[in-house]
């Protein structure tokens, strides 16, 4: 069983940008992580910095064998219509997470466009927030 992660702009970055609000952990160590947490699973992370290539990835993963798909867009969640609409052509099952606590921080974060289109949202919690997101992937199955 295989779970797709998207990662939008600047996530790239973790480890090195901001870590009072994202720890400092790469992608590779939340990939790490959640392999030695779910050895039965296969993790897939797609990183983007432009809005287009996520929506491309998106449409691909349309025909694509998920057992569901775990979004943190980083600032396009505040502000995508596109990606809002590519998840709505997703059949897998969603769960949008962000490391930090969007709703204590400035207030152009406390929308998100995606989440609403997302089974349930995770915010605030770090990398722990991806393990209880494929929790509710896998508790949803
Ligand atoms: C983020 C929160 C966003 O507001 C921000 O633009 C990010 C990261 C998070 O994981 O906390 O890039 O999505």
């Amino acid at each position: 069983m295989s779970i797709l992660i998207l990662h939008g702009p600047n996530l790239n970055m973790l480890g090195r940008r901001e870590k009072e609000h994202y720890g400092s952990g790469d992608q590779q160590e939340l990939l790490r992580m959640l392999e030695e947490r779910f050895p039965d699973l296969q993790f897939e992370l797609f990183q983007s910095n432009h809005e287009g290539e996520l929506v491309d990835r998106i449409h691909k993963a349309v025909d694509q064998e998920y057992a569901g798909v775990i979004v943190n867009f980083g600032a396009f969640t505040h502000t995508s219509v596109a990606l809002r609409d590519a998840l709505t052509l997703l059949p897998q099952d969603r769960i949008e997470v962000h490391l930090s606590n969007i709703h204590a921080r400035e207030s152009f974060r406390h929308t998100s466009l995606t989440g609403g289109v997302c089974r349930g949202m995770i915010s605030g919690f770090g990398f722990y927030g991806y393990v209880m997101a494929v929790e509710a992937l896998l508790q949803n199955r």
